[in-house]
């Protein structure tokens, strides 16, 4: 990835297991995959029950991992002329790197079958990562975008396609993000502000303020644990 930071460099890599094996994040995305596909699963088990088991194979689904940028891709495509198309296309916290949201939106919704659809799971608006990154957009925007669920809706409708909106709930216990002696509580907050050290990163002032928002505007207090709103937005497009 050449330009553009990825959440797979150095620490962050770190804070990025942390957070995913501190959050019911990932487990919480399966489940809405399931509700929300419920109709794609139905059909694909109906076409597997009529098929003899000799003609089993033809069933089974061709797996093929191509690492590359979502930019390089669409260069890729656009020179060979080629274009693959299909059923299920899914952007599972992706869409922040991307250089280009609606360009990036429009050009997969073309890859689409007849009937398939494009899943875009993105920060809700109003979730605490927003509030966050928005509030201190100056400080914490670098590279990486803030986009959001409002912003994807945005150009969703500027593009003229149809979605359905699911909301997914999570949530992040930042409690030990209160305590300055805290290793993890430091770990926490390196995380939330994609800073190597937080507590270099900023001004004593700036860093008082983030840290009452943290606890103020983005989370919660639920049996004396401060729960930092982390809740997600499924975007299902329809081709
Ligand atoms: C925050 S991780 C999310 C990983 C995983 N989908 C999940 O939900 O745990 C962001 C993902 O976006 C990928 N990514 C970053 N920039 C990208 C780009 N320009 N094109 C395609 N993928 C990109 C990263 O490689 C990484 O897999």
């Amino acid at each position: 990835m050449d330009t553009l930071k990825t959440c797979y460099e150095n620490e962050t890599v770190e804070g990025l297991q942390f957070y995913l094996e501190h959050t019911n994040e990932h487990s919480a995305i399966l489940q809405c995959v399931q509700d929300v596909l419920t109709g794609e699963f139905q059909r694909f088990k109906k076409r597997v029950q009529h098929c003899s088991l000799s003609n089993y194979t033809k069933f089974t689904i061709p797996f093929t991992w191509h690492i590359m940028k979502s930019e390089d891709y669409m260069k890729q495509v656009q020179a060979k002329g080629n274009m693959k198309k299909f059923d299920f296309i899914h952007m599972i916290q992706m869409i922040y790197y991307v250089d280009n949201l609606t360009n990036t939106i429009k050009f997969y919704h073309s890859l689409l079958k007849d009937n398939g659809r494009l899943m875009i799971i993105v920060e809700m608006s109003n979730s605490g990562w927003t509030t966050l990154w928005n509030t201190y957009k100056e400080e914490l925007v670098d590279n990486v975008k803030d986009y959001n669920s409002e912003m994807v809706t945005a150009s969703l409708k500027s593009l003229g396609l149809k979605y359905e909106e699911h909301v997914i709930t999570n949530s992040f216990d930042i409690t030990e993000c209160f305590n300055p002696s805290s290793q993890t509580g430091k770990r926490v907050l390196n995380f939330l502000t994609e800073r190597e050290n937080f507590y270099e990163s900023f001004t004593p002032d700036i860093r008082a303020d983030m840290l009452d928002l943290l606890r103020n505007k983005c989370s919660i207090e639920k049996d004396g644990k401060i729960v930092f709103n982390s809740n997600l937005s499924c975007l299902l497009v329809h081709a």
